[in-house]
């Protein structure tokens, strides 16, 4: 018999959509799972947002099979240039902007991972703790040294933190940073907090990764989300952004995204694009299609593009109104302060929960989240938030 297989080890269970096996182990009668973040409605169903879905109708066999380019559709990139830069960035920089569609964030961050190792050379890759799990296999599955800049402490902003580590970085470090609605912490630094973060990674030489992935997801607005990223392209700076438009277009399994560049030159714009080309032809060739005639059918009607704006609005707003109940509710149960959850953003809190604390939240109480303590905030509703405060509040409440 052939042992060609016989060492090979299984993987672990994914750190977040592993959390599903252990739900579906569970034997008890109420049980709830809030680990990946997508968003679901109040009546806990995915969600497709009405604008895509009249956009699918729109390009329903309007086209044919055929491969899209190395570089993906034109179209597409078009608009998904003018979505995150807007005129005032494009009007000064565009050209010396590379951008690729990408499958989705995770497939833009794995060819900045690989364009680094082979070209960049940094000395590490600087993730924050905590980080989004999937964040380190990406990093350091093609060879890249990873170190660690502290972001959050009492699951607040660890500023200090933060900025002492980037110091103490070697020069010239790769730096992800997220633009808003940072994953797994909810936390973002403010107007204020955000210069102190920049002007370390500037002293240092640092290249910032932008993931952005939440964009309309922290302010409701989608302008405001990105002005971190814009301002930091008007103030001369080059760096990487890995865009998704998992999230803000629900088009979760549709894996689109966009992966940008600013460089120093129309010439280096062209060099940079081509080897992105290049990391997506070894490694998936080309991308999907589907993802980025959604996308292009929204972003390219007015009146489509308008109804998607409003509706993010609302999807934002029932995330802040049930985080809100969520927190009072943690609040009159426990007689303790959750005002740290009630001021993080986006799809998720960070309650603080310890692992140990998240087993017992799963096994004990029926209530399933990931290892790091994130609740996916859109799981909550107005029938199960009760269930699920009280549950988070048993296990803080077996504290010595
Ligand atoms: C999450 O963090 O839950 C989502 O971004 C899904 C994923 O790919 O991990």
């Amino acid at each position: 018999m052939s042992t060609i297989f016989a060492e090979v080890p299984e993987a672990p269970a994914d750190a977040i959509f592993g959390v599903k096996v252990k739900f579906d182990a569970c034997k008890l009668p109420k049980k709830y799972l809030l680990s990946v973040g997508v968003y679901r409605t109040e009546e806990g169903k995915p969600y497709v947002f009405p604008a895509v879905a009249k956009a699918e109708e729109k390009i329903m066999h309007k086209y044919h099979k055929d491969y899209l380019p190395m570089e993906g559709d034109p179209n597409f990139i078009k608009v998904a240039r003018e979505l995150l830069w807007s005129d005032s960035v494009l009007s000064k920089f565009g050209s010396n902007i590379a951008s690729i569609q990408s499958c989705a964030g995770t497939g833009g961050l794995f060819m900045i991972s690989a364009f680094a190792k082979q070209y960049l050379k940094c000395p590490k890759v600087l993730l924050s703790n905590p980080m989004w799990p999937n964040y380190r296999s990406i990093f350091e599955g093609e060879g890249n040294e990873i170190g660690l800049y502290p972001w959050a402490k009492n699951c607040v902003l660890d500023l200090e933190g933060c900025v002492k580590s980037l110091l103490e970085a070697p020069e010239g470090c790769l730096v992800v940073l997220q633009a808003c609605a940072h994953n797994p912490t909810g936390i973002d630094p403010t107007a204020e907090q955000w210069p102190a973060i920049l002007r370390a990674i500037d002293e240092r030489h640092h290249i910032v990764v932008f993931d952005f992935a939440y964009m309309g997801y922290a302010s409701g607005d989608m302008d405001v989300d990105a002005s971190i990223i814009r301002e930091y392209a008007l103030s001369g700076h080059k760096f990487f952004v890995s865009f998704s438009f998992s999230k803000c277009l629900g088009l979760y399994g549709e894996r689109i995204g966009c992966l940008h560049a600013v460089t120093n030159s129309v010439e280096e714009a062209k060099c940079v694009g081509s080897q992105f080309a290049n990391v997506g032809r070894r490694s998936y060739s080309v991308c999907p299609q589907n993802g980025s005639y959604l996308a292009t059918a929204v972003l390219t009607d007015p009146e489509l593009t308008r109804e998607w704006k409003e509706e993010l609005k609302a999807v934002t707003g029932r995330i802040i109104s049930i985080r809100n109940k969520f927190v009072d509710l943690l609040e009159s149960k426990s007689g303790k302060s959750f005002e740290y959850i009630r001021n993080q953003r986006g799809m998720f809190a960070l309650t603080g929960l310890t692992a140990e604390e998240v087993k017992i939240l799963g096994e004990v109480e029926g209530v399933f989240i990931p290892n790091n303590g994130r609740i996916s905030v859109p799981a909550l509703n107005n029938s199960n938030v009760e269930f699920i405060a009280q549950a988070v509040v048993n296990v803080f409440a077996r504290r010595p």
